[in-house]
């Protein structure tokens, strides 16, 4: 008997990077008609293609991949950083771009080094330990947070913050200005490693299109 055909699942970060992600997709022949639609499903599904596009929490996606459940997945670089998953990187999309800063008010504008024992509040616990620790050189103590990092400054939570910038309104709107940029980021297409050598036709079709696409 015929093996049945097995679905190719890619996690997408629910959002904007899904959005930007989706003509990508539909010019590598994937029928993205149920990511254009406003739902709450979790997994669309094109039958015709064979392909499943899961829906996750933008720092879910590298864990998705790297453990299989996908086999492909487009996070920010910011994630991937973070979580340090062992997968492929496999295509800088260009799309997604910002930095990822330390801040604080501008008082502290190149006074960063005279601040000892500094809290820094931040969303990225790992990206931040690496910069201090092997940047900087110095040791730091790390609160973790969950989203709106900018207030910590302005209510005595922590001295500074590393977050990423993308236009920069938010800090600017919260007084706060850049005081060092630790990296840039964008989205990356991410690829699980035994999928790669399994699904190595399909996976490289895809790839070699989006390739194509960026020129
Ligand atoms: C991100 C980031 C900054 C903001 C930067 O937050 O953490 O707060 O966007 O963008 P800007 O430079 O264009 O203002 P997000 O919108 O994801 O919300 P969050 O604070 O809840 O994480």
């Amino acid at each position: 008997m015929e093996d049945k055909m097995k679905y190719l699942n890619i996690a997408l970060s629910k959002g904007r990077l899904a959005e930007l992600s989706t003509s990508f997709f539909e010019k590598a022949g994937i029928n993205v008609e149920g990511l254009r639609n406003e739902s709450r499903k979790l997994i669309i599904t094109d039958n015709a293609s064979f392909v499943r596009f899961f829906l996750v929490k933008p720092s879910d996606v590298p864990t998705y991949v790297e453990y299989g459940a996908a086999d492909i997945g487009i996070c920010g670089r910011d994630t991937l950083l973070e979580e340090g998953r062992d997968l492929y990187e496999v295509i800088d999309l260009g799309f997604g771009k910002c930095q990822m800063c330390v801040a604080g008010p501008k008082e502290l504008v190149g006074k960063l080094d005279q601040i000892p024992n500094k809290r820094v509040g931040t969303k990225y616990p790992n990206v931040t330990k690496d910069y201090f620790e092997h940047v900087r050189h110095e040791s730091v103590e790390i609160i973790k947070l969950s989203g709106s990092v900018e207030l910590a400054p302005l209510v005595g939570l922590s001295e500074i913050i590393v977050d990423i910038v993308e236009s920069g309104k938010t800090l600017k709107e919260n007084g706060l200005v850049v005081l060092d940029t630790i990296c840039d980021i964008s989205a990356r297409m991410i690829v699980n490693k035994v999928s790669m050598k399994i699904e190595r036709v399909r996976i490289t079709n895809i790839l070699d299109s989006i390739r194509d696409q960026l020129g």
